[in-house]
């Protein structure tokens, strides 16, 4: 199979005409890819979390891309056109927010925050507003409006199933695609573009743990996983 895309840590192959194979790979990337590193066992964790999201969400009447996991680090998916959106959801303050604006790192938010970043390298994928997002021909109004609220339906159910784990959904980024059934949940749901803090302790579970160097990124990743409950404990890929 060729691939059609190689992105900083997963690459897309085409499967047939409406569906493709993602591999996630065991790289790990921050700032844009100035800090860079692989880390045994990242595709894996995060292609087994990611299908595990993607089934919780499926059950609660999200749609998605995802069709099934394939051993270790590959999921099947419907092929879609992705907009480039970053959408992000925030429940506690973290991030750029507290960077950007005079928000304290771990507050609460008195609700959560929407926010569309424009997927684009070259300009640092800036924040944009609905009016950029149509002006740039990324999105038609009526898409934006069920972009946000297919993110708030994501978050309210992930959060809820993430604490019943013992874990804070801080925040999280996702992108949707169109695809024959409309607009879907695709990419990925992994602690790569999540926040997941541990409820009693606040230990951070997520991709902060290699930006901030705060230690062994893949036994957080382990701990979600094994949180989750889908981690078995005879395999040999981390
Ligand atoms: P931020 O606080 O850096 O803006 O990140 C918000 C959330 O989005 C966080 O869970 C990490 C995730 N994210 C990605 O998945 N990819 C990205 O390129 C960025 C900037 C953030």
């Amino acid at each position: 199979m060729k691939p059609i895309y190689s992105g900083k840590a997963k690459t897309i192959y085409e499967y047939d005409e409406d569906k493709v194979l993602i591999e996630f790979r065991d790289d790990i990337t921050a700032g844009n890819g100035a800090k860079k590193d692989v880390k045994k066992g990242k595709g894996y964790l995060n292609a087994l979390i990611s299908s595990e999201l993607f089934k919780i969400l499926e059950e609660s009447g999200v749609k998605t891309h995802f069709i099934k996991y394939i051993e270790p680090n590959k999921i099947l998916a419907k092929k879609v056109e992705i907009i480039p959106i970053e959408v992000i959801v925030r429940n506690i303050a973290a991030g750029s927010l507290c960077k950007r604006y005079p928000f304290k790192e771990g507050q609460e938010l008195k609700e959560p925050i929407v926010q569309f970043d424009y997927k684009n390298d070259e300009y640092g994928d800036p924040m944009i507003n609905e009016d950029i997002a149509v002006n740039l021909d990324l999105a038609t109004r009526e898409e934006l409006k069920e972009m946000r609220e297919i993110a708030l339906k994501v978050n309210d159910i992930l959060k809820k199933y993430f604490d019943k784990k013992g874990i804070i959904l801080v925040d999280f980024k996702i992108e949707i695609g169109r695809c024959k059934d409309g607009l879907v949940v695709a990419d990925e749901i992994s602690p790569d573009t999540m926040r997941l803090w541990d409820k009693e302790t606040r230990d951070i579970l997520d991709k902060d743990v290699f930006r901030k160097d705060l230690g062994d990124v893949i036994a957080k990743y382990k701990i979600v996983a094994g949180r989750l409950g889908i981690i078995k404990k005879e395999d040999n890929y981390v």
